[in-house]
C-alpha cells in the first residue's frame, strides 16, 4: 500500500531547550496507509496530539522528519500543498465553526482556497450531502447538538477535499448516540468517498472499526497493527493501560473458564458467532 505520511524518527520537545522542555514525542517511525482507517490511541500524554500536529504541519519536527506523499513538512514551500492533503478536525468543534450559518462556515474553507463561487457552492452542497447535514444547512452553528456541531466541522474539511482527514478526540464531548454517529460518518468517508481517516481516540468501540491501530506511550509508538492481532497480546496491552473492546473482554473471560473461544475477537456478532459454534 501506498504511504500518505511516514515519520521518520520523529521526535519533538516543547519548550525546547528550556529548563522545563518536554519530551513529546521520540523516535517515531509510523506510517499512514493511502485509504485506510487509522486509530491513534495511548494514555492521556502519550503524544497523540502532538504526532497528528505533525501530520500537516500545524508542528515542524525536532529532530527527524515527517513526509506527506513525499513533501517534507521541514519545507515551508510544502506546507500549502501538505495542508491541502490533509485536514485537521480537533475535539471542540466551537473553536472550527466561524460563521453564523452552517452553509457559510462550510464554504469557509473553500473561500481561502480561491476558488470560484459556482465550485464552492457545489462543493458546500456536496458536503452538506454527504454527512446527511442538508436540512442544518441555514441553521446557526450555535443552536446545533454537539454531535452536529462536530459533523459541521467535518464537512467544513471536506469541502477542501483533503485526501486524508484527521481526528483529534472528536467524539470526545458528544454523548453516546453522537459519538455513534461520528464515527458512521468517518467509516462513510472512507469507504465511498476514499478518504483516508486517522482516528486519535480513547474509545475502543471506536478502534475496533479502523483498518489498523496504533498504540503510543511516553511518546513512542509501543504497538501497531490490525486490531484483531493487538488485542490478542493482552499482557502488553494491559501494560499499556489500554481498555479491551467488550468483546474482547468476555472472550478472555469465557476463555478462563474453560470455553473454546479463540482469541483475538473483538466485534459482538463474532464473539456471538463463536458462541453459537460451541452450542452446535
Ligand atoms: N502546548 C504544550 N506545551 C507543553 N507541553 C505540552 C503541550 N501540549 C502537550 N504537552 C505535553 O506533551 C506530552 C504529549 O501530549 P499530547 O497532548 O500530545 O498527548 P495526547 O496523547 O494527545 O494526550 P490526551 O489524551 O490528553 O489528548 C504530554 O506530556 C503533554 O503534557
Ligand atoms: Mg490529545
Amino acid at each position: 500500500m501506498e504511504k500518505l505520511i511516514e515519520t521518520t524518527n520523529l521526535t519533538y520537545f516543547y519548550r525546547s531547550g528550556t529548563k522545563d522542555q518536554v519530551k513529546a514525542l521520540y523516535n517515531v517511525n509510523m506510517n499512514v496507509f493511502q485509504g485506510e482507517i487509522l486509530a491513534i490511541t495511548g494514555q492521556n500524554g502519550s503524544g497523540k496530539s502532538t504526532l497528528a500536529r505533525h501530520f500537516n504541519a500545524l508542528l515542524t519536527p525536532g529532530q527527524g522528519e515527517v513526509f506527506v506523499k513525499g513533501l517534507s513538512t521541514v519545507s515551508k514551500e510544502n506546507i500549502p500543498e501538505i495542508r491541502k492533503i490533509i485536514g485537521m478536525v480537533f475535539q471542540n468543534p466551537d473553536n472550527q465553526l466561524v460563521s453564523s450559518i452552517v452553509e457559510e462556515d462550510i464554504a469557509f474553507g473553500p473561500e481561502n482556497l480561491g476558488l470560484p463561487q459556482p465550485e464552492i457552492i457545489e462543493r458546500v452542497n456536496w458536503a452538506l450531502h454527504t454527512l446527511g447535514l442538508e436540512e442544518l444547512r441555514n441553521e446557526p452553528p450555535h443552536n446545533l447538538s454537539e454531535g452536529q456541531k462536530q459533523q459541521v466541522a467535518i464537512a467544513g474539511v471536506l469541502a477542501m477535499k483533503p485526501e486524508c482527514i484527521v481526528l483529534d478526540e472528536p467524539t470526545a464531548h458528544l454523548d453516546p448516540r453522537g459519538r455513534r454517529e461520528l464515527l458512521e460518518s468517518a467509516i462513510h468517508l472512507n469507504r465511498e468517498e476514499g478518504i483516508t481517516i486517522v482516528l486519535l481516540t480513547h474509545f475502543m468501540n471506536e478502534v475496533i472499526h479502523c483498518d489498523r491501530m496504533i498504540v503510543m506511550e511516553n511518546g513512542s509508538v509501543k504497538m501497531e497493527g490490525p486490531p484483531g492481532s493487538i488485542f490478542c497480546r493482552s499482557k502488553e496491552v494491559k501494560k499499556t493501560g489500554l481498555d479491551f473492546p467488550i468483546a474482547a473482554q468476555i472472550g478472555d473471560g469465557l476463555r478462563r473458564e474453560g470455553f473454546d473461544i479463540k482469541p483475538g475477537i473483538i466485534h459482538t456478532e463474532d464473539l456471538i458467532a463463536s458462541l453459537c459454534q460451541l452450542k452446535s
